[in-house]
């Protein structure tokens, strides 16, 4: 089992003494979410991973000439998997009602299980930056999750949370209608960070709420018993000693 799954399974943190403050360490969990994780040991994790599809997320009208440079995510990563989900952006074609892939605007998300997030929610640069225009829409298209090494997750009926999205086969990149079935139950842990102010989302979803679920969606497990584990890429980064554990 890899770092990420081990990260979010174990409840550990250090506490840098020698300075008086508590700090975190290098890529150790953050306070608050083995906090959390302590607290809610016996609860599921919540969400799953989208299905094999193309996700429009009209819940982001981007209202003007922007670029989105990151994504906040909700996702989990897994060993001994291959396919990776990717966003794109999609833009109307002439007067038609219908929507088309943006050539170019591709980006697959490549996180592997080397990558982890102290926080448990997940921030991927977009490098370079996917340029959007005024009336574009941002896709997520995931791959089976079955096979999935990353897998972008979402809510279903998150009180008081709205998220309007709509759902079209896998490989789709033209002819987007989206007259057809809206889904607005459904929390799609995804969020287009911008240089600007150029993205109005209809049911007013922001970072903080996509932060707020993202690390829901990982579970507690029991350490497996006679075994002893060791983390290669958890590192202290300070002098000092470890005078307290939060399990
Ligand atoms: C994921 O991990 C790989 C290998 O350590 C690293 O090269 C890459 O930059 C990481 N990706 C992100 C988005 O941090
Ligand atoms: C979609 O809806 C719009 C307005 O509601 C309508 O004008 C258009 O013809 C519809 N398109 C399709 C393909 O059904
Ligand atoms: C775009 O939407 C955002 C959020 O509602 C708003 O703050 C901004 O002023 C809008 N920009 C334009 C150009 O309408
Ligand atoms: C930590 O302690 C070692 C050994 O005493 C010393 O070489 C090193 O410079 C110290 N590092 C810091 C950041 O104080």
């Amino acid at each position: 089992m890899k770092l990420l799954a081990m990260l979010c399974f174990s409840c550990l943190y250090c506490v840098n003494a020698a300075q008086g403050l508590e700090q975190e360490c290098t890529r150790f969990m953050s306070q608050s979410l083995v906090r959390y994780r302590a607290k809610n040991l016996k609860s599921s994790a919540i969400g799953s991973p989208l299905t094999e599809a193309v996700r429009v997320l009209q819940e982001y009208q981007f209202n003007c000439s922007s670029t989105i440079t990151s994504l906040i995510l909700g996702i989990d990563i897994r060993a001994g998997h291959r396919l990776l989900p990717s966003v794109q952006v999609f833009r109307k074609i002439g007067g038609s009602s219908q929507y088309d892939l943006v050539i170019g605007s591709e980006r697959v998300i490549y996180y592997g299980t080397s990558n982890v997030s102290t926080s448990g929610v997940f921030e991927y640069p977009l490098n370079p930056p996917v340029p959007v225009m005024s009336g574009d829409l941002l896709a997520v298209s995931q791959p089976s999750p079955a096979f999935s090494i990353a897998r972008v997750h979402y809510i279903d009926n998150v009180p008081g949370v709205r998220f309007s999205s709509s759902q079209h086969a896998f490989g789709t990149r033209s002819g987007v209608n989206l007259n057809n079935s809206l889904i607005t139950n459904q929390l799609i842990l995804v969020y287009p960070v911008t240089d600007g102010y150029c993205v109005n989302s209809i049911n007013s979803i922001t970072p903080s709420i996509v932060r707020e679920y993202g690390f829901k969606v990982h579970q507690s497990q029991i350490f497996s018993s006679r075994r002893q584990y060791l983390y290669p890429d958890m590192l202290f980064s300070c002098n000092g000693s470890v005078t307290k554990f939060t399990f």
